[in-house]
């Protein structure tokens, strides 16, 4: 942690990391803690402190206290001149942002009539991004990464997750890892690796199950073996992997140690219900889940991870995100960030987006980009302002919490702390 580098590229020292620090005031902090991680939310249940500050140690948060009685307390103090009001880092728990390219004439095509599977079976769509990312090489695409994943922690996203898939080969797909895994060490945000070889079977295999029997009798061991991610994906669809193929690449990276995710029900049904019965922590897209599938996910542990950005990006509805949390279930909200179907990454004018169609309470929209996002990545020290969390944090200029959802995204946040530190 000490070599990470600001956005900027500054070195921090890690003498300062044990002071302890309070920062404020605010006239809100919003915990989002002691909330329930399935089912509705309303607003009158969010924790909203007011003014208060945030006490930090190092690289963790301490206390969130009155900031009046800190002040008697504490010595090193960040003061904030105005109004704001801090709620927990955002969490983006689904992108694939590691990637060369772009496909914008994919997109002129779209908007012309042409489906998303059309030209994917054509040749385009995934298989053009496939040929530009495996030509880049690894500082290239560490670079292009980089500059994605700086521009979130810019907007307030301080935990990412990152899928590989655009290699579809060993080398192609260890260098995405690569690349995912020297931005998260080298850069003062995390990012998550998942492995997402099983994203479409490349031109060089006949068949599909040739395709993932290679996966798992190579690739995933070396991934394994590497450390280079605990996470498997695959898309499961009509085009990509069909349902029975998918449970036996899923049961095989299960009994390799991966924890498992999966894309589900993008344009069929059938994939979350793989998800699961495999025990998966997510099952991600949902915009095709039939009712009786939306039950079924909202019964299980497997958290509902809706994409409203590639809804927008395809001219398609959104998942049905308000029937999950009224069946109960957990609903998580990201941007899949990709060059494809979701190419505009805004993470808070996403989710804004799909509350206001939705009918989703603020409540419940914070929670699904920030501990409920936390949940489905199996991370339990960040999403919350608590004692003992990661001191990710955001602050907006307002004396308000709801002009922030109301403004839909247009009000970012104007600073932003990864780890106890300012990104400046
Ligand atoms: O989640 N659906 C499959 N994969 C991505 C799109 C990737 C791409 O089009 O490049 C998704 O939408
Ligand atoms: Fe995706």
């Amino acid at each position: 942690m000490m070599t990470k580098r600001l956005i900027t590229g500054k070195t921090y020292f890690s003498i300062k990391m044990y002071t302890q620090q309070l920062i404020g005031p605010f006239r809100q902090i919003v915990t989002m803690a002691s909330l329930p991680t399935k089912g509705p939310l309303t607003d009158d249940q969010l924790q909203i402190v007011p003014n208060a500050g945030i006490v930090l140690q190092g690289d963790r948060i301490v206390e969130v206290v009155n900031f009046e009685e800190g002040t008697k307390k504490h010595k090193n103090v960040f003061e904030m001149e105005g109004d704001y009001v801090a709620l927990p880092g955002l969490i983006d728990c689904h992108t694939h942002i590691c990637f060369a390219g772009s496909r914008a004439k994919d997109y002129q095509l779209k908007v012309g009539g042409a489906g998303y599977q059309e030209i994917l079976k054509g040749g385009g769509g995934i298989h053009d991004t496939v040929q530009k990312t495996r030509a880049a090489t690894l500082t290239e695409l560490e670079e292009l990464l980089a500059g994605r994943a700086t521009r979130h922690l810019t907007e307030g996203v301080t935990t990412i997750e990152v899928k590989s898939g655009y290699g579809l080969n060993v080398a192609d797909e260890l260098k995405m890892l690569e690349a995912i895994s020297r931005t998260s060490k080298e850069y003062l945000l995390d990012v998550i690796p998942t492995c997402l070889a099983a994203h479409v079977k490349p031109g060089e295999f006949d068949k599909a199950d040739e395709y993932l029997d290679f996966l798992m009798n190579d690739l995933l061991l070396q991934v394994k073996q590497e450390g280079l991610s605990n996470r498997v994906d695959i898309f499961v669809e009509e085009g990509a992997f069909d349902v029975a193929l998918s449970r036996k690449y899923l049961t095989r990276a299960r009994e390799m140690g991966f924890q498992l995710t999966v894309h589900a029900d993008q344009f069929s049904s059938g994939g979350s219900k793989l998800a699961v019965d495999m025990g998966a922590l997510s099952a991600d897209h949902l915009e095709a889940s039939t009712d009786a599938d939306i039950k079924y996910l909202a019964g299980s542990d497997t958290i509902g991870v809706v994409l409203p950005g590639a809804s927008m990006g395809l001219g398609l509805p959104f998942a049905p995100a308000r029937k999950l949390l009224d069946y109960g279930g957990c609903l998580a909200i990201a941007t899949d960030w990709n060059p494809g179907s979701a190419p505009m990454g805004d993470l808070l004018m996403q989710a804004a987006v799909l509350g206001a169609s939705q009918k989703l309470s603020m409540a419940e929209t914070w929670a699904g980009i920030t501990f409920r996002a936390a949940k489905a990545l199996d991370l339990d020290d960040r999403g919350t302002l608590v004692h003992g969390n990661l001191a990710d944090f955001i602050a907006f200029e307002t004396g308000d919490y709801r002009e922030v959802l109301y403004h839909q995204g247009k009000v970012k946040p104007v600073a932003v702390w990864k780890n106890g530190r300012l990104v400046d």
